[in-house]
């Protein structure tokens, strides 16, 4: 029995909340960042401070100071941990509004406990925040080089919206073939989680340190990769208790998951038939029932449970083929087989 994800990122989750709650509070005004503070959880919908964090998994977050306390100088990690998670809350706002989701962690969604318009002013505060972080990250490196990676953080907001203008533009689209789809999950999902398995080598001073942030890199993008599908898998089979979103929202927004772009591909011509008419407008939930039974009989759920597999393998090939300390390794090795598993 492998350890859950949870499990394995709890070590690190106090100090990364610790430090986003000490940034959020020495911002003004006051009741803006606090509405990034309930994104990230540490604050209730009455703006009050919580003692039980309901923030999700800090994955993007944890990752560099699993990194960092392996190797080398982990001065610069929580700076690099604090700019992802708010990253990647700053998106999760964002994607909560495009997909008019109204449940994340078991809670209300920000656009939903405060109004639309100021959960985009939030959404943008915490990507500002995000690049102060970055900018502080890399500050210990000479100039060139800082600049580089910083560079190469802020490329993510194309990387994610692209990746995010993709994912909406398939809502309508007949047919989306599976190449389609794994570029639009690698711009959305996997080139951030490559950020966060990366930037614990690429910030290091040393060169000798620094030359494995490549690979870092791939294993992070194929991990993520993985995580989407798996994140697909929970969004028709999971369960909401667990998640902390709603079940069926993906077929409520006429999304082309991995499951269902399989079964538009290779299914028989009545799946495809059934899907394509219950996308034409909103879903009833006799239609819904359907389109699951018929996902799984296409083998579409299997085949998506496939390529969580292969993604996973592909992150571990190359990370057992990546000579770095093997504690680290070892380390890694468990959270990338946990992410395959993961039921939250
Ligand atoms: C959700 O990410 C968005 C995806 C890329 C699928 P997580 O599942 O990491 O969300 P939290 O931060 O743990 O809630
Ligand atoms: C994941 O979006 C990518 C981003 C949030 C940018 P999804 O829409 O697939 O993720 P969930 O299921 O809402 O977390
Ligand atoms: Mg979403
Ligand atoms: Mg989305």
């Amino acid at each position: 029995m492998t350890n859950s994800i949870n499990m394995l990122l709890k070590p690190y989750i106090k100090k990364v909340n610790t430090n986003l709650v000490e940034l959020i509070e020495s911002k003004k005004p006051e009741k803006l960042y606090k509405y990034i503070g309930y994104q990230l959880g540490l604050y209730d919908a009455s703006f009050e401070k919580v003692a039980d964090v309901k923030g999700g998994k800090r994955l993007r977050a944890s990752i560099p100071l699993i990194v960092t306390k392996h190797i080398g100088d982990g001065e610069f990690a929580m700076k690099a941990s604090m700019a992802l998670e708010l990253f990647h809350n700053f998106t999760l706002i964002i994607d909560d509004i495009q997909d008019n989701d109204e449940t994340r962690r078991g809670r209300p969604t920000l656009w939903k406990t405060i109004d639309t318009p100021q959960a985009l002013n939030a959404a943008l505060i915490a990507e500002s925040l995000s690049f102060e972080c970055a900018r502080e990250a890399c500050a210990h490196l000479p100039t060139k080089q800082a600049q580089k990676w910083y560079e190469s953080f802020q490329m993510m907001t194309y990387k994610v919206f692209e990746g995010q203008h993709m994912d909406i533009l398939f809502e309508k689209e007949e047919q989306v073939f599976s190449a389609q789809y794994i570029q639009m999950i690698m711009a959305k999902t996997a080139c951030l989680i490559g950020q966060a398995f990366s930037c614990g080598f690429a910030l290091q001073a040393k060169e000798d340190l620094r030359k494995f942030a490549t690979n870092l890199k791939q294993i992070g993008e194929a991990a993520g990769m993985a995580f989407q599908i798996q994140d697909d898998i929970l969004g028709l089979w999971g369960d909401p208790k667990k998640t902390g979103k709603p079940v069926g929202s993906d077929l409520r927004c006429h999304k082309k998951t991995l499951p269902v772009v399989h079964a538009l591909e290779s299914g028989s011509r009545s799946a495809r038939q059934l899907i394509l008419e219950a996308y034409q407008k909103d879903l009833t939930e006799k239609q819904t029932d359907s389109i699951l039974n018929c996902l799984e009989v296409a083998g579409s759920k299997d085949f998506a449970f496939n390529q969580v597999r292969e993604y996973t393998n592909k992150a571990l090939t190359i990370l057992d083929s990546t000579p770095i300390d093997s504690k680290l390794k070892e380390k890694l090795t468990e959270i990338i087989e946990a992410l395959g598993h993961r039921e939250s």
